[in-house]
């Protein structure tokens, strides 16, 4: 039984573990290579975690808005892609319920060497992406059958839920977010949650991250 099926029947407090924010991949001493990621959805469903009375810990990118002072003590930061892993081995085998939303790189570059700072005078830089390790995927691949792990797909709206399923399948998600491109740097979101077994909920146009926060825990962590 997952934990959300187990959360519905007990209305018992889950553990939940939620990831926001970018990641920073340095690109040489002083320069990074991030994304446009605010938090804010990560943070929100944190503060409605809290607020229900669940074991909650955020994972939070440095270059995300701060954390409202009632969820820092629960907040935990981190900059690159390999911090983040390092963070999800720690606390994902204590976790009922993982919200994936963090923007994770999809690129990361080699670092100039030794870790000096690149020259303009040196002329024009190449430079050399390595694809990222996909950590939703590794963690929903080695999860144990009660936990539940929930990825977000941000896609531009033609091709949303279609592109959404496929993540979905390919990482071997329980669940995934779907919401188009301009829920980014945004403080409201149009979404759905399309279910492993096909099943889509749809939430109202334009909620605030407040309220989809809300209407997201209704349906993966009710309160205790
Ligand atoms: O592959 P894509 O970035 O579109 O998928 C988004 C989902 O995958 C999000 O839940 C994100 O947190 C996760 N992801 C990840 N590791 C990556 C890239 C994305 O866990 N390197």
């Amino acid at each position: 039984m997952h934990a959300w099926e187990r959360g519905l029947a007990t209305f018992g407090p889950m553990r939940i573990l939620i990831t926001a924010g970018p990641t920073r991949e340095p690109l040489d001493a002083i320069r990074l290579l991030t994304n446009r990621s605010s938090g804010q959805l990560g943070i929100a469903v944190a503060s409605e975690a809290i607020k229900r009375g669940h074991d909650t810990t955020l994972l939070l990118g440095r270059g995300a808005h701060s954390p409202p002072s009632t969820i820092e003590a629960c907040c935990r930061r981190f900059d690159s892609t390999n911090d983040l892993q390092s963070l999800l081995d720690e606390t994902f085998p204590a976790a009922d319920l993982l919200i994936m939303a963090a923007a994770v790189a999809d690129f990361i570059p080699e670092q100039a060497p030794g870790g000096t700072k690149m020259s303009r005078h040196d002329g024009p830089v190449q430079l050399t992406l390595h694809p990222a390790p996909d950590l939703v995927a590794t963690i929903a691949d080695r999860k144990r059958p009660e936990q539940t792990v929930v990825g977000f797909a941000l896609e531009p709206g033609a091709t949303l839920t279609k592109r959404a399923i496929e993540k979905l399948s390919r990482k071997g998600l329980d669940a995934i977010v779907a919401n188009p491109l301009d829920t980014m740097e945004s403080s409201h979101i149009t979404a759905s949650l399309i279910w492993a077994n096909g099943k889509i909920d749809t939430a109202a146009d334009d909620l605030s991250k407040e309220a989809f926060a809300a209407w997201l825990l209704d349906r993966l962590a009710p309160a205790p």
